[in-house]
């Protein structure tokens, strides 16, 4: 039998609905289930091989082929770009990119240039380029929704799904939909050539089970 083929999850919010995928197709996620702290696991007889990773690394094991195959969604991908071909929008994980401030403050207008707040700086500067607006953009790696609340940001460009972090924090969305976002199967080039035929049963056991 070849070596499995190896497939790199985002850890968190996709988790579930990926397993539950998997499970759906038929594999054992029974190591998956019960991983404990450990980042590599069989999947017993469906010669395949499951890593738990943050969504950015999932790209660069893929893209890097260390990873034949990898779920993530559109956001990480649009952000990070890379040479990977996507193949399938697996449909769960759906959000979208949305820009919010704190509530009745007003973000167009005036001629200060605004701040933001945000995980995905290249997304947000394409965003604002395509307005022809300047802006600020400063990084920040989690709880975006912090910045305008200690006030180091006019507002934040981030995931939005069901909007409870936004109203629960005292802010509104003042642009929405900038773009929708979902889990996508994406899966490194030379594998592609080199494993095309596993890959492409694999990607039929995928589609049928959406
Ligand atoms: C995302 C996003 C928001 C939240 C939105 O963070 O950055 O904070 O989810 O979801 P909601 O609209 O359903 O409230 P995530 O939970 O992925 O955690 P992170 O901050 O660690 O990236």
């Amino acid at each position: 039998m070849n070596k499995p083929l190896r497939i790199a999850l985002t850890k968190g919010r996709l988790e579930k609905d990926t397993v539950g995928l998997l499970e759906k197709i038929g594999y054992d996620c029974t190591a998956i289930r019960e991983k404990g702290r450990k980042l590599i696991l069989p999947v017993p007889d469906g010669n395949l091989e499951v890593v738990l990773a943050k969504a950015n690394d999932v790209i660069t094991y893929v893209e890097h082929g260390v990873c034949d195959m990898g779920v993530v969604g559109k956001d990480t991908i649009q952000e990070m770009q890379g040479k990977f071909y996507e193949l399938v929008d697996l449909g769960f994980g759906r959000c979208r990119f949305a820009l919010a401030t704190k509530k009745g403050q007003s973000f167009y207008g005036g001629y200060n240039v605004k701040t933001l707040a945000t995980k995905y700086p290249n997304i947000t500067r394409k965003h604002f380029e395509s307005k022809g607006m300047d802006v600020d953009i400063i990084k920040i790696e989690g709880s975006v929704e912090l910045a305008p609340l200690l006030e180091l940001a006019d507002g934040i460009v981030d995931i939005v799904e069901t909007g409870t972090t936004l109203k629960e924090n005292g802010l509104e969305i003042i642009e929405d939909n900038i773009c929708p976002i979902s889990a996508r199967l994406i899966v490194n080039t030379v594998s592609m050539k080199m494993r095309q035929s596993e890959i492409e049963n694999f990607v039929t056991l995928v589609e049928k089970n959406l």
